[in-house]
C-alpha cells in the first residue's frame, strides 16, 4: 500500500480515478475485517449520502491494537513526554496498551455504556486519553473529544448537542507552568448536562477537586473492579465511530461525524504513505488530540500502522523554546509533524535555542493547520531539516478526516507554501463564483471536491440538513471545502486561507459569528463585528469592532471584561488580540455589516476600501479608520 515512486504515484492516482472502487478495495485488504463489504461505494452528494465498503463489520481497535500484538507487541505504541521535563517519559507496547484499552473498555461498560452511546472526552494529552478513545472505540460508543482550552459553557452546549451519556475528565492539566482545573470546569458545565449519569475522573496533578455522589468516579478506583479481557465490539462499516465539533461560518459549532471503516482507511493509508514511515521509527505529532489532527495522526493512523506514536503533554516553549529539540533528541525522532504557527514562534527565538541539539535523526517534517509562508517552510526546511528532510505540507480539514493534498515523503517533489498535488483519489477541483469549474493552470479560485473519499464526513450530528447546506449547497455535485485555492503553471496547489467567515488562528479555527456572539453576551455591549488580520505568529489574529455606547470608567478595563467573557462562553483561544470601540459598524442599507471594509481596517490597509456609496451612513467609516489609527 506504500507508494515508492512517483511513477507509482502517477499510476496509483491514475488507477483511482478511472477505477475509485478497485483502488479502495485493494487499499482496503490492507486491514483486518471481520466480514468484508459487499460494495465498495454507494454515494450521491446531493443528500448527501455517502456509503463505503457497505456491508463489512470491524472494529478500528482490532487494527489498531490486536492485529499487532503477535508480532509486535512489545514494540512501542505510544511514547509520553510530559510537560515536566524532569518527570519520567513512559513508554507503552502494543501489549500493554491493548491491556490497558481492555480495562478501561471494562470500566466503561460498568459505568453503563454501550454501543452507541455518547461520550464526552475532556482529557490532557496523557496516555490515558488515547487509552479513553480508543476503549470507546472498542465497545463501539462514540467519543466527542473536548480541546482542553473550551470553556465550560462550550462544552455544555457541545454534551447537550450529542446527549453524552458519560463524560471521561481529570482533575487538572498542566500547560507549561500553568495549571488547568479541567474537573472544576467540567462541574460548570453538567449543571446544565441533564444527559449525563456518570462522570470519570483521572488523577493527574493532584489538584483537590469535588467528586458528586453517584455521578463521579475515580479511574483508579474503578480499575481495581475490572480484568483486562474486552472482545471488540463488532461494528459496521459505516456505525459512527467519533463527532468533532468544529467552527463553521454561524455562530454554533457543527458536530462532524466520522465512521469506522472508512475513516480507519484513510487515516492508515495517508499516514502511511505521506509520510513514508518505516518500521521501527518514531514519529512525533506535535497536535492535541483535542483536535482532527490528534484523532488521525496521533491516535487512529500511526496506531493501524503499526506506528510509534510520540504524545507530547506540553508545549513548544516550555521550560524554554528549546523542548522541541530536546524531545527530538531524546526520543530520537523520525518524523516530526507540527503547524506553522509552533513554527514561527520558534523561530523568532533565533538559533540558540538549537545549539548542540541532535536532529540528525529527522527524515520527514511534516506541516498542518494553517497556510505556511515561505520564510517558516525555509526555517524549517534548513535548520530542522538540515536541507534533507522533505517537508510535506499537508492540506486537510476536520470533515475530511485525513490528509488530501500533499506531498508524499520522498516520492513527490516538494514546494515552499505550496500543498502540492493531490493524494489518490482526491479529484479536487476550482470553481468560480458562479460554479463554474475552472480548467487548466495557472488559475485560482474556490476549492471543492469532485468525487467521495472513503475518509470524508458523513453527516454533522443531529442535523442532517446543516451538513447540505453548508457543505454540498454551495455547488451543486461538489464538496465544498471553504478554501480559496491557487493551482499554478505546474499544476501544483496551494491554498490561500479561508474564503468563508471562519478565521484560524493559530491554526484552530473560529467562526467569526462565534466570536460576535461571546461578546454580544457582555452586558454593555449593543453589537459587535469580528474579523481576522495577518498575524506574524499566529497567522491570523482576531479583531473586534464593538460598540459599547455607555462605557463607565476606562477603555481598557471594558475591554478585559469583554475578553472574560469571550474566555468564558467560548475558552482563551476566543480571545480577540485587538478590540476597538466604535460608534457605528459599516452597514449597507439592508443591514448587512460590510466585512469586507473593517478587513482593511484591520489590515491597516485604507488606500482602497472600494465603493462605501451603498453604505447606510459613510461617515462611520472615517470614523473607525480615525480610531484604529489610534489602536
Ligand atoms: C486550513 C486541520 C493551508 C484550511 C487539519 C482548512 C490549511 C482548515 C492547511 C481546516 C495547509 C489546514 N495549508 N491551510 N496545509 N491545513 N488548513 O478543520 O483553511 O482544524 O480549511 O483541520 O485549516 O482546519 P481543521
Amino acid at each position: 500500500m506504500q507508494i515508492t515512486s512517483f511513477k507509482q504515484y502517477e499510476e496509483d492516482y491514475k488507477k483511482s480515478i478511472e477505477n475509485p472502487e478497485q483502488f479502495w478495495g485493494e487499499v482496503a485488504q490492507n486491514f483486518q475485517w471481520r466480514k468484508p463489504w459487499f460494495k465498495v461505494l454507494s454515494w450521491n452528494f446531493n443528500e448527501p449520502n455517502i456509503k463505503w465498503f457497505e456491508g463489512a463489520k470491524l472494529n478500528i481497535t482490532e487494527n489498531c491494537l490486536d492485529r499487532h500484538l503477535e508480532k509486535n507487541g512489545d514494540k512501542p505504541a505510544i511514547i509520553w513526554e510530559p510537560n515536566n521535563p524532569e518527570e519520567e517519559s513512559v513508554t507503552l507496547t502494543y501489549k500493554m496498551l491493548h491491556e490497558r484499552v481492555c480495562r478501561f473498555a471494562n470500566i466503561l461498560k460498568r459505568n453503563g455504556a454501550k454501543k452507541g452511546d455518547r461520550i464526552c472526552i475532556y482529557m490532557p494529552m496523557v496516555p490515558e486519553l488515547a487509552i479513553a478513545v480508543l476503549a470507546c472505540a472498542r465497545i463501539g460508543a462514540v467519543h466527542s473529544v473536548i480541546f482542553g482550552g473550551f470553556s465550560a459553557k462550550s462544552i455544555a452546549d457541545r454534551i447537550n448537542d450529542s446527549r453524552c451519556k458519560l463524560v471521561i475528565t481529570a482533575d487538572g492539566a498542566y500547560r507549561g507552568n500553568k495549571q488547568i482545573p479541567l474537573k472544576d470546569v467540567i462541574d460548570d458545565a453538567l449543571i446544565g448536562c441533564p444527559t449525563v449519569e456518570k462522570c470519570i475522573v483521572l488523577t493527574h496533578i493532584r489538584t483537590p477537586v469535588s467528586m458528586l455522589k453517584g455521578r463521579d468516579v475515580w479511574w483508579e478506583d474503578e480499575v481495581k473492579h475490572v480484568n483486562d479481557i474486552c472482545e471488540a465490539e463488532e461494528m459496521d462499516a459505516e456505525d459512527m465511530l467519533f463527532i468533532l465539533y468544529t467552527s463553521g461560518s454561524t455562530g454554533k459549532p457543527k458536530g462532524v461525524v466520522h465512521t469506522c471503516g472508512g475513516y480507519m482507511v484513510y487515516a492508515g493509508y495517508t499516514f502511511s504513505n505521506v509520510f513514508n514511515y518505516q518500521p521501527g521509527e518514531v514519529y512525533f505529532c506535535t497536535a492535541d488530540i483535542g483536535w482532527i489532527t490528534g484523532h488521525s495522526y496521533i491516535v487512529y493512523g500511526p496506531l493501524s500502522q503499526g506506528a510509534t506514536s510520540v504524545l507530547f503533554e506540553g508545549i513548544p516553549t516550555y521550560p524554554s523554546p528549546s523542548r522541541f529539540w530536546d524531545i527530538v533528541e531524546k526520543h530520537k525522532v523520525n518524523t516530526l509533524y507540527t503547524a506553522p504557527t509552533a513554527i514561527r514562534s520558534l523561530m523568532s527565538f533565533g538559533d540558540e535555542p538549537l545549539k548542540e541539539k541532535d536532529l540528525s535523526t529527522i527524515r520527514v517534517l511534516g506541516s498542518v493547520g494553517e497556510p505556511i509562508n515561505e520564510e517558516a517552510w525555509h526555517w524549517f526546511d534548513e535548520k530542522i531539516g538540515h536541507g534533507k528532510a522533505p517537508i510535506v505540507d499537508t492540506w486537510w480539514q476536520t470533515e475530511t478526516g485525513g490528509i488530501m493534498i500533499s506531498p508524499i515523503a520522498t516520492v513527490t517533489p516538494t514546494k515552499p507554501s505550496y500543498a502540492t498535488l493531490p493524494l489518490p483519489g482526491i479529484q479536487p477541483v476550482l470553481v468560480d463564483e458562479n460554479g463554474n469549474e475552472i480548467e487548466g493552470n495557472g488559475v485560482s479560485g474556490n476549492l471543492c471536491i469532485k468525487f467521495p473519499w472513503p475518509g470524508m464526513l458523513r453527516t454533522t450530528y443531529g442535523d442532517h440538513e446543516r451538513c447540505k447546506q453548508t457543505y454540498f449547497s454551495a455547488y451543486e455535485n461538489l464538496y465544498f471545502t471553504g478554501d480559496g485555492c491557487l493551482r499554478d503553471e505546474d499544476g501544483y496547489y496551494r491554498i490561500t486561507g479561508r474564503v468563508d467567515d471562519v478565521l484560524n488562528v493559530s491554526g484552530h479555527r473560529i467562526g467569526t459569528a462565534e466570536v460576535e456572539n461571546a461578546i454580544n453576551m457582555h452586558a454593555g455591549v449593543v453589537e459587535s463585528a469580528v474579523v481576522g488580520y495577518p498575524h506574524d505568529v499566529k497567522g491570523q489574529g482576531i479583531y473586534a469592532f464593538v460598540i459599547y455606547p455607555e462605557m463607565h470608567g476606562e477603555a481598557e478595563l471594558s475591554k478585559k471584561d469583554i475578553l472574560q467573557t469571550v474566555t468564558r462562553v467560548i475558552g482563551a483561544i476566543a480571545k480577540p488580540d485587538k478590540i476597538l470601540f466604535v460608534s457605528g459598524l459599516p452597514k449597507t442599507r439592508s443591514g448587512k455589516i460590510m466585512r469586507r471594509i473593517l478587513r482593511k481596517i484591520a489590515e491597516g490597509d485604507t488606500s482602497n476600501l472600494g465603493d462605501t456609496s451603498t453604505l447606510l451612513d459613510p461617515a462611520v467609516v472615517e470614523e473607525i479608520m480615525d480610531a484604529a489609527q489610534k489602536l
